[in-house]
């Protein structure tokens, strides 16, 4: 840095960004098999640390399924009504469960021929038995159907069933789950409360990992999170249709460009009074708004689990030409990487937007991120919303910023930006190449991680963040790209 700089600015406000800077390579004991990239943001655990970005173009349903599928998150945007928020937290938290909420039962006294008619027609393999009070009184299953067919036809139910039944307490994990259903050597475990009622019913099926990053809450329902405006709905309307939507959402993702705001900082207390779900609050770029957050946010400390930092870093904003204002990434990373530090809190960090390459990646985690946030990498590919179109021979598809022209017509993110001011356009719309499915895309970032992690003699990613990091001279810079070959200079 020139004393131009220094004199007006300390070192650490030079406003570095992801191509300013290289990790330094470390000293490596162990193998590619040992490196663990999973990564926490409050008590949730993710395999992968890697968020989609809640953008109409990136993040809908199918993205959001697919990203906790293969072990991250997806975060549903929030460009549309609460009726279809609705829509689309329901779709997720109940794209997939290892319990069955909707239990097949039948009573003691009815005939085996019925239980026999319900296993055959329902293909199940077992059928819970209950009494009048629907209480849990033993379980009929395949194996207890009885040889002659006098019984079948006139026997009941109750002469034939298990009465000792095996079960579990709600709430248990899926590890227990499995240690219970092979330690008995059982295909079904009814979920059973403390006073005799049945809850639900886990199979060794469903138990069967096809999946096994995914992330998930104890009842194998994939992890669910909506981005939210911070202001409090004012209808009763709205705000009962918030507290619907609450019960498929675990993690509330507060959207805003910049929301070190009073108003935004008020709206948001408001809303964690009144949801139980747990908060990730941002956008915020520096030290400072993180302090404020934490020593004067007021917010209830259980429910903040997460701060997403970035401005005008992404790759379809405007808001650092448009106002001159911006934090990028890495830098903001950075600054509240060290406020979380100082304060010794738990709250996680989001380093979110401006990844451009796979390499972007470790040295946000390097600066101090739990997880990543990206739009770019996941807006082509098939699970964003939008369809495949084709330019000059090439498969695109649109990629808009949430404050584009395009994206604030439909009426809902007028509040992500400066308020009142809608003529200012903060984001653009383009295309960008058709990538494939998610998988693919996935797999790239994960090897570049993979291989960082390596590189710098990082087991996991709280070792990752003790990795030194520098900054790079224009020279180098210039060396660390492909050059002086015939087409590259
Ligand atoms: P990438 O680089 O992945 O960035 O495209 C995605 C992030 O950019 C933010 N975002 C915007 N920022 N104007 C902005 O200044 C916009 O129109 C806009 N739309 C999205 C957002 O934080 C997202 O995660």
């Amino acid at each position: 840095m020139t004393d131009f700089f220094r004199s007006k600015v300390h070192y650490k406000e030079l406003i570095a960004t992801f191509d300013d800077v290289l990790i330094q390579p470390g000293y490596t004991n162990f193998e590619p098999t040992n490196v663990d990239m999973s990564s926490q943001l409050g008590s949730y655990k993710f395999n992968l640390p890697i968020i989609s970005a809640a953008m109409d173009t990136v993040t809908e349903e199918l993205m959001a399924i697919k990203m906790a599928l293969l072990g991250g998150l997806g975060v549903l945007h929030r460009n549309c009504s609460f009726e279809r928020q609705l829509e689309m937290v329901r779709i997720v938290k109940r794209a997939r469960s290892f319990v069955i909420d909707d239990v097949a039962t039948i009573f003691p006294d009815e005939p085996v021929i019925k239980a026999k008619y319900m296993m055959e027609n329902y293909n199940i393999s077992g059928i819970v038995v209950v009494n009048e009070e629907n209480k849990v009184c033993g379980i009929f299953t395949k194996r207890d159907i009885p040889f002659s067919e006098d019984d079948i036809k006139k026997g009941k139910v109750k002469s034939f069933m298990t009465k000792e039944v095996i079960s579990i307490e709600p709430g248990a994990s899926r590890e227990k789950a499995l240690e219970i259903l092979f330690g008995s050597r059982k295909e079904k475990l009814p979920i059973i409360d403390k006073t005799g009622y049945l809850k639900g019913l886990i199979t060794k099926k469903d138990l069967a990992p096809e999946f096994p990053l995914a992330s998930m809450d104890s009842e194998g329902h994939l992890i669910c999170a909506l981005a939210l405006s911070p202001k409090f709905p004012e209808s009763t309307h709205s705000q009962e249709l918030l507290k619907e939507i609450e019960n498929y959402v675990d993690i509330f993702f507060i959207d805003v460009a910049d929301f070190y705001k009073t108003s935004d900082i008020n709206g948001t207390k408001k809303l964690m009074d009144f949801l139980d779900s747990d908060f990730v609050l941002g956008n915020i770029g520096t030290y400072e708004a993180a302090e404020h957050l934490i020593t004067k946010g007021d917010f209830d400390e259980d429910k903040f689990i997460g701060i997403k930092v970035g401005m005008g870093s992404g790759s379809i904003c405007t808001t650092s030409i448009q106002t001159g204002v911006g934090a990028p990434t890495l830098f903001a990373t950075a600054q509240v990487a060290d406020a979380l530090a100082d304060y010794n809190t738990k709250i996680s960090l989001v380093a979110d937007g401006g990844f451009k390459n796979p390499g972007d990646l470790p040295k946000a985690f390097t600066a101090g991120a739990d997880l990543i946030m990206s739009g770019h990498f996941f807006a082509g590919s098939t699970e964003s919303p939008g369809y495949v179109d084709t330019i000059q021979g090439r498969k695109v598809k649109i990629y808009r910023g949430m404050g584009s022209k395009e994206a604030r017509t439909a009426g809902y993110v007028s509040d992500r930006y400066t308020e009142g001011s809608k003529m200012l356009p903060e984001g653009v719309s383009d295309y960008v190449p058709f990538v494939g499915d998610l998988d693919g895309v996935l797999l790239s970032l994960k090897e570049g991680l993979l291989n960082s992690m390596i590189y710098a003699g990082a087991k996991s990613i709280t070792e990752m963040k003790k990795a030194k990091i520098g900054i790079i001279s224009f020279s180098g810079q210039k060396e660390s790209k492909p050059h002086n070959l015939l087409s590259r200079y």
